[in-house]
């Protein structure tokens, strides 16, 4: 694992920016794990402006909820077309996320599963994380070699999206989400975190011991993983200067040192 921390959110998030467009830049066919959030926005919009080539690329989405049409505004479907899919020139065909409707939920994350590797796995792996320690909607006691399923949603996760809804209380309190061990069988994964309120989830994520109780610490076991942070973010971390050391030597960095 690695940690970047940038100055600010608008440099984290042109940084997270850069490397995903360095990636389809580097494999036009790339599978990308894509998350939702209010952190991504940002991230977003800065690779819709560069009009980057998606014509090749697959995309799968973390997680939905359960119970919304992709034509609700508050469905994760809904936040992707219209972040980012509507706004770059993606096949929506090559995009994916878990139906929130379906029938059968559980023959749904079967064949999520399934099209994931069919398409050869995914590339590269962008996470958000939540106030419960969660990735995707990995809540507390996830198994680490969970796969896609559904999953309830922790109080502390309702309070922090429901206020996303117009009427709080609609905010479904399932979702099918890829496992643990899903995001882990990526080949690369990027965290994005920032503001003073991820500061504390942060630290234990990143150098408190695994657990399942905290999905993120999960990510401590992949082998190429990196946090990017703004200050806020990793004003609780003890080894910052480690990992401004790190960031300004490796030379796997170097020309990422002005974003
Ligand atoms: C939701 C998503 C997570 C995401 C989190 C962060 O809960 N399921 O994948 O990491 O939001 O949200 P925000 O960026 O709004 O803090």
């Amino acid at each position: 694992m690695e940690v970047i921390i940038r100055p600010t959110r608008e440099k984290a998030t042109t940084l997270v920016a850069r490397l995903l467009l360095d990636q389809i830049k580097a494999k036009p066919d790339s599978v990308l794990g894509l998350a939702t959030g209010r952190t991504m926005e940002e991230v977003y919009e800065k690779v819709a402006a560069k009009n980057p080539d998606f014509s090749e690329c697959s995309s799968f989405n973390l997680d939905e909820y359960v119970g919304l049409p992709g034509t609700d505004e508050n469905s994760y479907r809904y936040y992707m077309n219209e972040h980012l899919f509507n706004k770059i020139n993606i096949k929506l065909e090559n995009t994916f996320l878990p139906n929130g409707v379906a029938e059968d939920l559980k023959l749904e994350c079967e064949e999520y599963e399934r099209e994931i590797g069919k398409r050869g796995g995914i590339d590269l792996q962008l996470l958000g994380i939540g106030r419960s320690g969660h990735i995707g909607f990995n809540e507390p006691l996830s198994a680490l070699f969970s796969r896609t399923r559904e999953k309830a949603l922790t109080p502390v996760t309702i309070e922090q999206n429901s206020s996303l809804f117009d009427n709080p209380e609609e905010m479904p309190k399932q979702a099918i989400t890829m496992g643990v061990g899903t995001i882990l069988a990526a080949k690369r994964i990027i965290l994005l975190a920032t503001g003073k309120e991820k500061a504390d989830i942060i630290a234990k994520a990143v150098e408190g011991p695994i657990t399942s109780m905290i999905s993120a610490t999960a990510l401590q076991l992949h082998q190429s993983c990196v946090i990017i942070v703004d200050e806020e973010a990793a004003s609780e971390l003890k080894e910052k200067g480690y990992y401004r050391w790190i960031f300004k030597n490796e030379p796997e960095w170097k020309k990422y040192q002005d974003f």
